[in-house]
């Protein structure tokens, strides 16, 4: 396997796996899933399934796994997960993107697995609009896992949050503000016309920005980077952490793509937009090694999110994990 590496047709090198490893999840956030499961079958990755895919996807030069969903932590053998991609050849670091409503219960196992960073979604600080978003009243609970992640100390927090049109600004200072009294970066990320989300507006970053800028000062862009991603990050006057913006609509950034996707259903997704990529044969460690290299010279150039030709992605993001 050594011979082939992950080089793609235009010399972006993918050093980043997003391994989704089922797409059940325990919310129903509007913009993600439908309220009644039903249609595609659900779909949770094997334990020994996954450790091929890890040791395939390192052996070929993998650095970075980040684990998602659906929701990553239903799955009955997350913390395993963690040990497993923390063993795989040449992966470094390890990071986990939840919802937080299983983080009280088990970050501490994660941490002791191997884990380096976590990402809890959470688009508000308010309990009606939780519901009114997720369908779910557990705010709280997603609150303690939050708690719970920081005061461990060794893993890395950030909070990302999808603001749309009608989130109420207050409401998102609100959030932002986590990031002045705790050690945690909060992310605010661009709604992208995938699945369910093309059916709702995103909100425009410049219009929070100004807001914050308002409310708490300057934001004093920060060169570097937190993570693997290609968010823009600011400093605020007396905050802790940073904030961050992520638009891959209107700042395309798939020049400096360096990310491919797997699937709770095995899938090889090698962009997010674009339904491109290959089924793995999750069985087979060489042929899963042929695919993979295969696909990566196939990966498009970038999204079309622009245009809407029919070549965009049909799952949801459910089934793609962000
Ligand atoms: N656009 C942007 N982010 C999305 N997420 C889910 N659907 C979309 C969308 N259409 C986010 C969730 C979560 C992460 C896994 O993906 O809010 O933070
Ligand atoms: Fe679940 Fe995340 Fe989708 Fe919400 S955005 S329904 S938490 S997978």
């Amino acid at each position: 396997m050594s011979a082939k590496n992950l080089t793609d047709s235009f010399g972006r090198v993918m050093d980043y796996l997003r391994l989704a490893i089922t797409d059940r999840c325990n919310l129903r956030c509007v913009y993600c899933m439908p309220e009644e499961e039903g249609g595609d079958p659900v779909s949770v990755l094997s334990l020994p399934r996954i450790e091929r895919v890890l040791k395939v996807m390192g052996s070929l030069g993998v650095k970075k796994v980040k684990i998602t969903g659906g929701e990553p932590l239903v799955h009955p053998e997350a913390a395993e997960v963690v040990r497993l991609a923390k063993k795989a050849p040449n992966v470094g670091n390890v990071t986990l993107t939840t919802n937080g409503l299983r983080l009280a219960r088990m970050a501490k196992e994660l941490a002791e697995a191997g884990l380096d960073a976590v990402n809890v979604s959470l688009d508000t600080l308010d309990p009606a609009r939780f519901l009114s978003i997720t369908r779910r009243d557990y705010l709280h609970r997603v609150l303690t896992g939050l708690d719970q992640a920081l005061s461990l100390g060794s893993l890395a927090v950030k909070v990302n949050c999808v603001p749309t049109a009608d989130s109420p600004i207050p409401d998102l200072l609100a959030l932002a503000n986590l990031a002045k009294s705790h050690d945690l970066h909060v992310r605010f990320i661009e709604l992208m016309p995938i699945g369910l989300g093309k059916g709702q507006t995103g909100l425009d970053p410049a219009v929070l920005m100004a807001a914050l800028a308002e409310a708490v000062g300057p934001l004093r862009p920060v060169s570097r980077q937190f993570g693997n991603g290609p968010a823009a990050y600011y400093a605020l006057p007396g905050f802790i952490g940073k904030i961050g913006f992520i638009s891959a609509v209107k700042s395309c950034f798939c020049e400096r793509c360096n990310r491919v996707r797997v699937t709770a259903d095995g899938y090889f997704k090698t962009c997010l937009h674009m339904d491109r990529g290959l089924p793995l044969p999750l069985d087979d460690e060489a042929a899963m090694a042929e695919v993979v290299v295969a696909a990566v010279r196939d990966k498009p150039a970038g999204h079309l999110f622009a245009q809407d030709d029919g070549l965009g992605e049909e799952r949801p993001m459910s089934r793609i994990g962000g």
